[in-house]
């Protein structure tokens, strides 16, 4: 379904027509929520056309976030790029829910469960609100981190500086433990970024010292001999070499470049000035957020994963292991936790439950009859996914609301529906669906290869459950 959205244009762009939504929208901008210049324009009015609309028909809307939010650049928007990381959020839409005072209060804490680079959590203190962001993979946690908290731009480069000099200095280095890693890395990189660890590693924590961690880790997965076009390290196929870009630089060049672009981003940042809000990340398991009070939360911002499409912790394998977040031997621990996980121990296998929704049950029996493994990656997914729903329910305040953010893929040549498995379990826990709407994905340029052939439906949903 479409919505004439003309009207809305207008009042996008001029300050709203009186009324209601109006006075909300100017009592939120009185009490000096956000930067003005962070979020110039209030989105209430467009948002309120797309929920009257979604309330008469109940059909999908389909929209483009990146009409609809034209006036920002992510790109060039603050430290949204600090760092690659797989299925990273369209900040359009984190930006689209936030920019509409009327949907969500100026002190309303904002969570993203699955928060992985921090899109959420930047767009939410940006528009001057505290963020919640929690991540079982630490290395998304130390992401997010740098990425919400301005540093001093002076002692940055201090730093950066300090631990230049000091690097090139050490003449001896301990090898990391980094499964495989003489197939990543030549001698000469293992000998370089070992140093330049070795040389934060001798600092005091602060601000900047995450920034430099992230640095670092951003660019021992550049000067790696892994495939630059998947997330996860792969070596290019001989047929392919030819056409992959592969930057010829040294380690320390490479580092002074990821360092002043990455401190670039930061003076963005910093120049939103004193209004930006304040980032909790947490490494935390969304299943089980005990470290979130109940009814403590206003809005959630989230986009889970799929199911079984993402490997997110090989994915950041490299960068782990060079930052000593997680001993290799602790890897498959880490992926235990993580939801729409691929591997399975015969344990678990053993003791599925069903969904207790019949649809998916029917069809994961029938992909049971083709493939037990993916048919028991698909049941895990949900009802682990109904775990992390209950959570929501308890910390969101009531009134508050979830913008959900899922695409479907398809299972052994079965379509799999997660966009309505997931509006299901939201429903049977107690939430009105409020709105959905659909976006074509632009990019899933850090897909891996097996999800890159494993058909993609190339749209997402976003729904927006009221509790
Ligand atoms: C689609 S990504 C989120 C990307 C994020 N929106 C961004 O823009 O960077 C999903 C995230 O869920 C995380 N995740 C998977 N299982 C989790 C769990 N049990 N608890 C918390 N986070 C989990 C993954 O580590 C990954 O970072």
């Amino acid at each position: 379904m479409k919505v004439d959205l003309s009207a809305n244009k207008r009042s996008a762009r001029q300050p709203a027509a009186p009324g209601r939504l109006s006075s909300s929208v100017a009592r939120a901008q009185a009490a000096g929520s956000q930067s003005p210049r962070a979020f110039p324009v209030d989105t209430s009015a467009v948002l309120a056309r797309f929920f009257e609309a979604y309330s008469e028909h109940g059909k999908p809307i389909s929209v483009s976030f990146r009409g609809l939010v034209s006036w920002i650049r992510p790109g060039e928007r603050a430290t949204h790029y600090i760092h690659p990381y797989p299925a990273k959020l369209l900040p359009q839409i984190a930006h689209f829910f936030l920019a509409a005072n009327a949907f969500v209060k100026a002190d309303d804490a904002v969570l993203d469960p699955f928060g992985g680079s921090g899109t959420v959590a930047l767009e939410t203190v940006l528009s001057g609100r505290s963020a919640i962001c929690a991540d079982v993979n630490p290395l998304a946690q130390l992401i997010a981190q740098a990425k919400t908290t301005p540093v001093c731009d002076n002692r940055l480069h201090a730093l950066y500086e300090a631990v230049s000099r000091r690097a090139d200095r050490y003449k001896t280095f301990e090898e990391p433990d980094v499964v495989n890693l003489k197939l990543w890395y030549t001698p000469a990189a293992i000998r370089d970024l070992s140093r330049i660890r070795r040389a934060i590693d001798s600092e005091s924590d602060s601000p900047e010292k995450t920034v430099l961690l992230t640095t670092f880790s951003a660019v021992a997965r550049k000067v790696s001999r892994a495939d630059p076009r998947f997330s996860v390290p792969v070596r290019t196929n001989k047929r392919h070499k030819a056409n992959v870009k592969r930057p010829r630089i040294s380690v320390k060049r490479a580092f002074e470049e990821q360092y002043l672009a990455n401190a670039k981003r930061l003076r963005r940042l910093s120049e939103f000035g004193s209004e930006i809000g304040s980032a909790q990340c947490e490494i935390a398991d969304a299943k089980s957020l005990g470290c979130i009070p109940d009814e403590s939360v206003g809005l959630v911002i989230t986009s889970p994963p799929y199911a079984g499409a993402q490997k997110y912790v090989r994915a950041s394998s490299l960068s782990l292991g060079w930052l000593g977040l997680v001993a290799s031997s602790r890897l498959r621990a880490l992926e235990d936790d993580t939801i729409g996980r691929e591997h399975f121990n015969r344990a678990a296998i053993l003791k599925e439950e069903p969904i207790g929704i019949v649809d998916a049950d029917e069809l994961i029996a029938r992909i049971s009859a083709k493939n037990s493994t993916r048919a028991t990656i698909v049941r895990t997914y949900l009802n682990e996914m109904k775990s992390v729903v209950a959570q929501l329910k308890r910390i969101l305040r009531p009134g508050g609301h979830v913008v959900l953010v899922i695409g479907d893929n398809c299972v052994c040549g079965e379509v799999f529906p997660s966009s309505s498995f997931l509006r299901e379990i939201f429903e049977a826990s107690g939430f009105l669906t409020r709105l959905e709407l659909t976006d074509a994905i632009h990019t899933r340029g850090l897909m891996t290869k097996r999800a890159a052939t494993a058909s993609m439906i190339s749209k997402e949903h976003i729904f927006v459950f009221q509790k």
